[in-house]
């Protein structure tokens, strides 16, 4: 059998990088798909990963008619697109009085909306080849909701609501679907936030320490693994134990 091929969007940034990597670790051809206008990051990106199968691929997620050329782009270089982790995100915080549809647009569309764009494209040729791993990296927020993160946690809890449906209908074609929501883990995007809040979250983390990339990283790989065949419309937390629920 020919290697999987796995596309990881937001792939530059700090998840992105750590699942890219533990992917090829796990034998597979890896394209993370990030902006085109992130020079410097890419060029890191790119020494970061050298030697390793991983491909660099630029997209704006938040286009349908980009996510398109972008699986057709893929499937046409590398054969398939077997497993596709939806990773992009970005945050635009605000209350919800203060906050401008354009904060509350540019949120869905690229938390959520971009989900939806690669699975509408990438789900023929799994479904025609009968395999599929598709998961979609939501977060606590989305389970909890968050002060001054209305739009963010409408996009991840939307992300599983995405996530139930599409493992229903895909089900049976051999492709699962399931969600990830994160704690708080180390990357650019926590590092923006205040340190008094940051150490406050973290005192309030039964494991009393935030996350690292590759506490996701692994939990991605198993998700993807062909083995797990018989885990569809799951959520997975990765939270170090700051919200349980079952
Ligand atoms: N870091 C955390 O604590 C945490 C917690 C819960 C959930 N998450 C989620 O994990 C994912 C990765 O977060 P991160 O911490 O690595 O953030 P990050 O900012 O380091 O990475 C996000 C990446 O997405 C890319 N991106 C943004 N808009 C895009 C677009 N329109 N098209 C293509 N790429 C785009 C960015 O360029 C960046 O490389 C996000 O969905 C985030 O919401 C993160």
């Amino acid at each position: 059998m020919s290697k999987r091929v796995a596309v990881v969007t937001g792939g530059i940034g700090g998840l992105g990088t750590a699942i890219c990597k533990a992917l090829a670790q796990a034998g597979r051809t890896v394209v993370a798909v990030d902006l085109g206008d992130r020079a410097e990051r890419t060029a890191a990106f790119r020494q970061e990963v050298e030697g390793h199968d991983i491909h660099f691929a630029a997209a704006d997620v938040a286009d349908h008619a980009a996510c398109g050329e972008l699986v057709r782009g893929i499937e046409a270089r590398h054969g398939t697109l077997d497993i596709l982790v939806n990773n992009a995100g970005i945050t635009r915080d605000s209350t919800l009085r203060k906050m401008d549809r354009g904060q509350w647009d540019e949120v869905l569309d690229v938390n959520l909306g971009s989900a939806f764009n690669l699975c509408a494209h990438a789900l023929e040729g799994m479904q025609a080849r009968g395999f599929g791993r598709v998961v979609n990296i939501s977060s606590v927020s989305g389970q909890t909701g968050n002060f001054g993160q209305a739009n963010y946690a409408a996009a991840k809890a939307g992300l599983h609501g995405l996530t139930m449906s599409m493992a229903r209908e895909v089900a049976a074609k051999g492709i699962t679907v399931n969600s990830i929501s994160p704690g708080y883990i180390e990357t650019p995007m926590t590092a923006a936030m205040p340190a008094e809040v940051l150490s406050r979250i973290t005192a309030s983390i039964p494991a009393r320490r935030m996350g690292q990339p590759d506490d996701i990283a692994r939990a991605v790989v198993f998700l993807t693994d062909d083995a797990a065949s018989y885990v569809t419309g799951a959520n997975l937390a990765v939270n170090g134990g700051l919200f349980m629920s079952f």
